[in-house]
C-alpha cells in the first residue's frame, strides 16, 4: 500500500490542502498579471502554492501560460540569462520548429546554439555567446513579452529562489536591469518568491532598490491545525486507516504545524500504525524522525560557535531579556553587542528568523533535538565533570 502522505515533493492534487485564500489571490494575480512576491521559510509551502494556483488558472484561461524557473543553483548573471531564455522558450513552444523560429526572430543578435537531445520528449539546452549577452541582454529580458504580445497569450514566469540574485556580482546593477526591462511588459506578470526573508525584503521593500513596490507581497503563513487535522484524518481513511482528531493534533503539535514535517510525521506514524494510528505511534514515530536527523543536527551544531548555541539554549529556555547582564552572564554571551552579532549569524544560517522581540526556529524538530538531546547531554557532561573534580 502506498502512503497517503507527500513529503520531498511538491504537494498536488489530494495531497495538497487548505490555501484556499492564497490560490485565489494568486490566481487572481496571475489572470491580472499583476506582479507578486512570495515570502516564508523553508519548506511551509511556496512552490506547492504557486503550481496549485497556476494549475487552477490554466483550467480556466487557456489563454495562458506559465514558465517555472529555480535559481537554486544559479550563482552567475550569465547562469540567469541562460536559464531564462531555455525555460521562457520552452514555455513558448515544444515544437523544435518553432523553438529555432523564436530563436532566429528573437535573439538575432545572440544567435544561441540550440542543441536537442535524439528523444523528442526531452529538453534541449542552449548556449550562447556571453561576452555578447552581457553588453546587450535586452533580447532575452525581453523575449517573454515580445512572442507573447505578436502572438497574443500572456505569460506568467514564476521564478523560485529569486534571493539568489543578491549574490551576484553588482546585484544592484542587475536588478536595475531586469526592473527597467519587466516594468514595461504587458503581456508577462511575474511571480517571484523565496526563503530568505530579509534578502527579499531588502530586495523588495527598501526604498532605495530597483524592485521597490515591484508587485503585492505576500507573507505566506503556516497552515493551522484547524486545516491539518480533517486532512490527515482523511488520508488514514482513503488508505482504511483511522486516526481521530486528538491523535492528528498531536502531530501537528509536535511538527508546530511545518508543513513538511507534519506530512514526513503523519508517514511515519501512518506507517507504525495497523488499522488505528494512537498517540503512542505518533510519539514512536516522532523519536524516529529526530533520530534520523540527528546526523544533520548533529554536523549543523558543530558548526557553531559555543555561544552561539549558548543562545540557542536561552531561547528554547523561554528567555528574552538578552541585553539583561544576569541573561548574559548566565548564559555566557559575552557582551550585548556579541549578542547582536550572535542573532545575525543565526539568522542568515537560517536557524532562527527574528520579528520584533519575537524569535522562532525555523526547524521545529532542530529545537525538539537541542533540547532533549544536546543540552541534555551536555548537561549531563558537565555533572559529571563536576563530580569527578571533586
Ligand atoms: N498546501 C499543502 N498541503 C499539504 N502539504 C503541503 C502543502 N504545502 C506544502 N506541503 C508539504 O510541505 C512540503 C514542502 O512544500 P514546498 O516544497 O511547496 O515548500 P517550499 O516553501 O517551496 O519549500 P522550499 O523552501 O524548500 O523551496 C511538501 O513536500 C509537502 O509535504
Ligand atoms: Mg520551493
Amino acid at each position: 500500500m502506498n502512503t497517503p502522505f507527500v513529503f520531498g515533493k511538491h504537494a498536488s492534487s489530494e495531497y495538497f490542502t487548505n490555501r484556499t485564500e492564497e490560490v485565489k489571490q494568486l490566481s487572481f494575480n496571475f489572470q491580472s498579471l499583476i506582479n507578486t512576491v512570495i515570502i516564508s521559510p523553508r519548506r511551509w509551502g511556496k512552490s506547492s502554492l504557486v503550481l496549485k494556483a497556476a494549475e487552477e488558472v490554466q483550467k480556466i484561461d487557456k489563454n495562458i501560460r506559465f514558465c517555472f524557473i529555480d535559481m537554486y543553483n544559479i550563482r552567475t548573471e550569465n547562469q540567469f540569462y541562460q536559464l531564462l531564455a531555455q525555460e521562457v522558450m520552452k514555455a513558448l513552444s515544444s515544437k523544435l520548429e518553432e523553438i529555432l523560429e523564436i530563436s532566429k526572430n528573437y535573439l538575432s543578435r545572440i544567435i544561441p546554439k540550440i542543441s536537442f537531445s535524439p528523444d523528442p520528449a526531452s529538453d534541449f539546452s542552449i548556449s550562447m555567446d556571453w561576452e555578447e549577452v552581457k553588453k546587450q541582454p535586452d533580447e532575452i529580458l525581453d523575449l517573454a513579452e515580445k512572442v507573447a504580445s505578436s502572438k497574443n497569450f500572456k505569460l506568467v514566469i514564476c521564478i523560485d529562489e529569486f534571493q539568489n540574485i543578491s549574490g551576484f556580482d553588482q546585484p544592484v546593477d542587475f536588478q536595475k536591469k531586469l526592473r527597467s526591462h519587466w516594468q514595461t511588459h504587458k503581456n508577462v506578470g511575474y511571480c517571484l518568491y523565496g526563503s530568505k526573508r530579509h534578502m527579499l525584503l531588502d530586495v523588495f521593500s527598501s526604498h532605495s532598490m530597483p524592485f521597490y513596490n515591484f508587485g503585492q507581497i505576500l507573507f505566506l503563513n503556516k497552515i493551522s491545525e484547524k486545516h491539518w487535522i480533517p486532512f490527515i484524518i482523511e488520508r488514514f481513511a482513503a488508505t482504511g486507516k483511522v486516526i481521530s482528531a486528538e491523535t492528528a493534533g498531536l502531530i501537528c503539535t509536535l511538527t508546530e504545524n511545518h508543513s513538511f514535517y507534519v506530512q514526513q510525521l503523519a508517514h511515519f506514524a501512518w506507517l507504525n500504525s495497523e488499522n488505528t494510528c494512537y498517540p503512542e505511534q505518533v510519539t514512536n514515530a516522532f523519536e524516529t524522525l529526530l533520530l534520523q536527523l540527528s546526523f544533520l543536527y548533529q554536523s549543523l551544531t558543530d558548526s557553531l560557535s559555543n555561544s552561539q548555541i549558548n543562545f540557542l539554549e536561552a531561547t528554547i529556555n523561554g528567555e528574552e531579556k538578552f541585553s539583561s547582564k544576569e541573561i548574559i552572564q548566565t548564559y555566557n554571551l559575552g557582551t550585548s553587542a556579541n549578542v547582536t552579532r550572535i542573532k545575525q549569524a543565526l539568522v542568515s544560517k537560517e536557524i532562527i528568523e527574528i520579528s520584533g522581540s519575537d524569535i522562532e526556529f525555523l526547524d521545529p524538530m532542530y529545537k525538539h533535538w537541542l533540547s532533549k538531546y544536546w543540552f541534555k547531554v551536555r548537561s549531563y557532561k558537565t555533572n559529571m565533570c563536576c563530580l569527578l573534580s571533586k
